[in-house]
């Protein structure tokens, strides 16, 4: 090796050590400055995430919209570039789960990039409600929505159609079949697949939409444009995504024969991301691969119309745009041998990254300042509420950071937990009356603050004091 290359490895070492700077693993916007400390990239834009605790406090969330708008953009492109290349008659929509991330921070630039929306609830289409008034988009937009129709979530639906919005009841049941009988607009079914994948989620019994034996009982549906599952979430294998697909073209093919103005299958959410950074995960290059080809073959050989395809992908796009930081308070040793320590967080899982505890969800952790140091220390993480639930193991595995010891008098150590944009906020919850964490938004080199610390009388006025 030559010796500006051996010198490269070694400045990279920590980088490599910490699996920062990889698009394998969705961190290539993140790097290590010279002193040490967590760097994130935008562009010519740089945002040293130490400085940023020094200046705003933790706990901390920190939204990064460029990255959710990189991967919203990148996603249509490839599905686009795809159906090109394997000359693919239908066209793709990205319909953005807002489910995963209402916040503002994070619908707004899905719209910007050409997403388009998937509702779970009355208060999920006021947003689109409120956007429209607001003309915060194009009227081209479409909405999906899905969930139990409640009579509120219907006039709604109602009002915004006679508005001239594409809005698509998805039918969940023969409840909602009835009530959408009249509808004038299009509409969707639900499909209950028969199809087991590798996931988070992947429950024996799905309460959602129609058996399939069911769905080819019903004949001529009024209106109906739309085929749609939702398998699961974080599929852990393109298999997983490929299989049902398959299945939905069968049922697309029967439905078509009572309901030839079905032009399209919505393959719901399931797109998994890299939250350990371990080993290979598949890409969403190889995934939109497999899915445009999967459809072309299938629809070549039985003659069928090809379906126009749409995906929810809720966390493949909204996880990897928000870190959640968090200081070290203070140490403990977990045994007796004082080989491994429990590092005491000024947050909570629980409270903020309550998948940490609801689904055993293991994230990728780095230190936000000495990163270069190599005197590391075993450790679990444990939170500041006092349920004995509130911690982090990595699965009872071993995360590395720096010893307390060595900081320099009156430094702290802070700590990231990368990939937690997707569904910890809207689950957030104050147990033991726990602040939420501050969040600011790092946007064009500039930062806006997005939720200040909660003070003890906020946190108390939520509860009625
Ligand atoms: C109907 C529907 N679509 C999309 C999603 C988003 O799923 P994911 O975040 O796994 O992509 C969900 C999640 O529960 C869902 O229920």
């Amino acid at each position: 090796m030559k010796t500006t290359q051996k010198k490269k490895a070694k400045k990279n070492g920590f980088k490599r050590f910490w699996k920062l700077g990889r698009e394998e693993f969705n961190t290539q916007f993140f790097d290590i400055t010279e002193g040490g400390d967590l760097l994130v990239k935008e562009g010519n834009h740089t945002y040293n995430v130490h400085s940023l605790l020094k200046k705003y406090g933790s706990p901390l969330e920190v939204v990064f919209p460029f990255i959710l708008e990189s991967r919203v953009r990148n996603l249509i492109d490839i599905f686009d570039a795809y159906i090109k290349l394997y000359g693919y008659k239908g066209k793709f929509f990205y319909h953005y789960a807002m489910k995963v991330n209402q916040n503002k921070e994070f619908v707004l630039p899905v719209v910007s990039e050409g997403g388009h929306f998937d509702v779970a609830s009355v208060n999920e289409l006021w947003l689109v409600k409120r956007m429209l008034e607001q003309n915060r988009f194009s009227p081209k937009i479409r909405v999906t929505c899905n969930g139990p129709k409640t009579e509120a979530y219907i006039a709604l639906i109602e009002e915004l159609r006679a508005k001239g919005l594409t809005i698509i009841p998805i039918i969940e049941d023969h409840n909602e079949l009835e009530r959408f009988k009249n509808f004038k607009g299009e509409t969707g079914i639900r499909l209950n697949m028969n199809v087991r994948v590798q996931s988070h989620w992947d429950k024996r019994f799905n309460r959602y939409g129609f058996r399939e034996d069911e769905i080819l009982k019903l004949g001529k549906i009024r209106n109906l444009s739309v085929l749609h599952y939702h398998i699961s979430s974080q599929i852990e294998k393109v298999e997983g995504l490929i299989v049902p697909l398959k299945r939905a073209l069968y049922i697309y093919e029967k439905l078509r024969e009572k309901n030839p103005n079905l032009d399209t299958i919505d393959m719901g959410g399931g797109a998994g991301i890299p939250y350990e950074k371990k080993g290979k995960f598949y890409t969403g290059k190889s995934a939109i691969n497999r899915i445009v080809r999967t459809a072309k073959t299938y629809c070549e050989k039985s003659g069928i119309k090809h379906p126009n395809l749409i995906v929810e992908w809720g966390r493949f796009v909204a996880a990897p745009a928000q870190l959640t930081l968090y200081k070290i308070i203070s140490e403990k040793t977990v045994s007796e041998e004082g080989k491994r320590k429990w590092y005491i967080i000024d947050g909570s899982f629980m409270n903020d990254l309550l998948d940490t505890w609801a689904l055993k969800q293991k994230w990728h952790v780095t230190p936000v300042n000495n990163m270069k140091t190599r005197k590391l220390q075993r450790v679990w993480f444990a939170g500041s509420s006092c349920d004995s639930d509130d911690k982090y193991t990595a699965g009872g595995g071993d995360i590395s950071m720096p010893r307390l010891e060595d900081l320099e008098n009156g430094d702290s150590q802070f700590v990231a937990f990368y990939d937690t944009g997707a569904y910890q906020d809207p689950l957030a919850s104050h147990h033991c009356l726990l602040s939420s964490p501050a969040k600011i938004i790092c946007q064009d080199g500039e930062i806006k603050v997005a939720r200040k610390r909660e003070t003890s009388e906020e946190v108390g006025k939520q509860f009625g004091w």
